[in-house]
């Protein structure tokens, strides 16, 4: 059942080129439009709206963080998110106007669930991303778009989190075309690049022997941090909560420009930190942005683990170890980014001596508040 892999969770990284291809499927037109006609939101409903929030938990919280970029880039709404744990309690405003996306794997944890009723109290519209058919979240929501990432037995979410992306991705960019601010061509092309993300990700499946190595080295380490910018920077807590859930270790996550407002004393001789960095293409300025602050770390003795694209050669010089992932958009590269933060995550705990598919004091599903 766990397909020849030692744990369900490496079977679930390696499935995820496949189920990025699930989650596209029958969702786009051939000429490159996106087609959500399952969605039960009249297009006239998502013209009318002009707030999104997104309430989410965990990983899914994490990717709620990466689809703001997106859409806040591509429809030009403001779009908030938000723990669904804090959410409910601080008096959200919301109205008709409002749509509300809550993302769960499961479909059933307490606290998003809580998050859903009370945004329906407010009268938003609310907006599944599920990947569990029936369950309960999409059963009370207005709309549901399926993941169909396939069931997910390990507790840490992987393959979940790539799909959750996806269909943001394509929320975001059905919102733009329907609303008329990007032109046809545009949506096109974005949706061009991510048909080419499973093959790309395939690829980089294919050359992770480095970071199991690597993995070996750091399983003693007392702590790691991550540090990323921009999309970069849900990558880098996702890495960290990872790390925390299966191999028990210490390990934060930071916006990279904040490090100087405190975090950098942390920082000591041998002191891992796994930088994301951002594309050169495009928005240069933000890599070259983290790129400094690499070379911040480095001169209080950080040992550096570096993710960056296919090319970015310069980057070379800063790195002690160097994580080379496709080519990809900004915006798409957390689909690429977070691959290797998964299996590093996954190699420590094992190297560890921890199960990896059944952390201790965790469930796959959390249907408490
Ligand atoms: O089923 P959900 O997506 O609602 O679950 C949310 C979190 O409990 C979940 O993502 C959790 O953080 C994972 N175990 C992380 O790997």
């Amino acid at each position: 059942e766990k397909g020849g892999y030692d744990y369900f969770m490496l079977k679930e990284i390696a499935e995820q080129p496949q189920a990025i291809a699930d989650t596209l499927l029958g969702r786009l037109s051939e000429r490159g439009e996106i087609v959500l006609d399952e969605v039960r939101l009249t297009d006239q409903d998502l013209r009318d709206v002009d707030k999104v929030f997104i309430v989410a938990c965990g990983t899914s919280y994490h990717a709620g963080m990466v689809a703001k970029y997106a859409i806040e880039h591509w429809v030009r709404i403001p779009c908030e998110v938000e723990l669904a744990s804090e959410f409910r309690y601080r008096d959200p405003i919301l109205d008709r106007s409002t749509l509300m996306i809550v993302i769960s794997q499961s479909g059933e944890t307490m606290d998003t669930l809580m998050a859903l009723r009370h945004a329906k109290e407010q009268k938003a519209r609310v907006l599944a991303i599920c990947n569990t058919n029936g369950s309960t979240i999409p059963r009370e929501s207005d709309a549901v778009l399926y993941t169909h990432g396939g069931p997910e037995i390990a507790v840490a979410s992987t393959k979940a989190f790539v799909t959750q992306l996806v269909a943001c991705y394509l929320i975001g960019l059905h919102l733009a075309q329907i609303r008329g601010v990007m032109y046809a061509d545009e949506v096109a092309a974005v949706v061009s690049k991510l048909q080419a993300t499973p093959d790309a990700l395939r690829e980089l499946l294919g050359g992770m022997e480095d970071v199991r190595a690597l993995a070996r080295d750091l399983r003693t380490a007392s702590t790691i941090l991550f540090i990323g910018r921009h999309v970069g920077f849900p990558v880098a807590l996702e890495g960290a909560l990872k790390l925390k859930e299966l191999a028990y270790m210490h390990a934060e996550g930071f916006a990279a420009g904040e490090l100087k407002h405190g975090p950098i004393a942390l920082i000591d001789e041998g002191t891992p930190v796994v930088c994301v960095v951002p594309s050169p293409a495009g928005r240069g300025v933000l890599r070259d942005k983290v790129v400094s602050n690499i070379q911040e770390v480095r001169a209080r003795g950080a040992r550096t683990i570096v993710i960056a694209e296919e090319g970015d050669d310069a980057v070379r010089a800063y790195a002690d170890h160097l994580i080379v992932v496709p080519r990809t958009p900004t915006l798409l590269a957390p689909l690429m980014t977070t691959v290797p933060l998964q299996i590093l995550a996954c190699e420590i705990a094992a190297a560890r001596g921890h199960d990896v598919d059944q952390p201790r004091n965790l469930a796959k599903s959390v249907t408490v508040e």
